[in-house]
């Protein structure tokens, strides 16, 4: 079982996509172990995107997503970190394959609607930036009927 970090972006919260997104996920046998809505602020940005400092489009995408809320998550499951990335398809929609997020729910390579772990040392590392050991619920657990 791996896990990994999902960001459902501020374009895609604000516009109403994140319960069609968290379906799609759960319905690929993910389970959800951890949640959040938040506003990143610069410096919460700037720590989770670090390795983009400098590039030409940092400026626009620390911007974008300090700009409105968004929903931070750890998805749990086999193979979570490939998986996940696969389903949310390649970072410009125009070349994600059909029957992705980004493709169904992406309107551009800058506004993509997703965000998720690229490695196990990048999952690691970001689920540490959004969520501390107590709020990740990933032991085994019964309903009560
Ligand atoms: S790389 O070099 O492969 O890591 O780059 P890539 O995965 O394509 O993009 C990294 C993240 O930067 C975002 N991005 C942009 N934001 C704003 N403007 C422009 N032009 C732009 N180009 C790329 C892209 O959505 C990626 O965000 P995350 O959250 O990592 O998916």
């Amino acid at each position: 079982m791996e896990k990994t970090l999902v960001l459902i972006k501020p374009d895609a919260f604000a516009k109403h996509y994140s319960g069609d997104i968290l379906k799609r996920y759960e319905q690929e046998g993910f389970r959800v172990v951890a949640m959040k809505l938040l506003k990143m602020d610069e410096r919460l940005a700037s720590i989770h995107y670090a390795e983009h400092i400098g590039r030409p489009y940092y400026r626009d995408l620390v911007g974008f997503m300090t700009s409105a809320p968004l929903i931070a998550m750890v998805l749990e499951g086999d193979h979570a970190i490939a998986r996940v990335r696969e389903i949310n398809g390649k970072t410009n929609p125009a070349e994600a394959a059909e029957g992705t997020i980004r493709r169904q729910f992406a309107a551009s390579g800058s506004r993509n609607a997703v965000h998720a772990s690229d490695s196990p040392e990048s999952a690691k590392r970001e689920i540490s930036i959004f969520f501390n050991e107590t709020e990740i619920f990933d032991e085994d657990y019964h309903v009560k009927d």
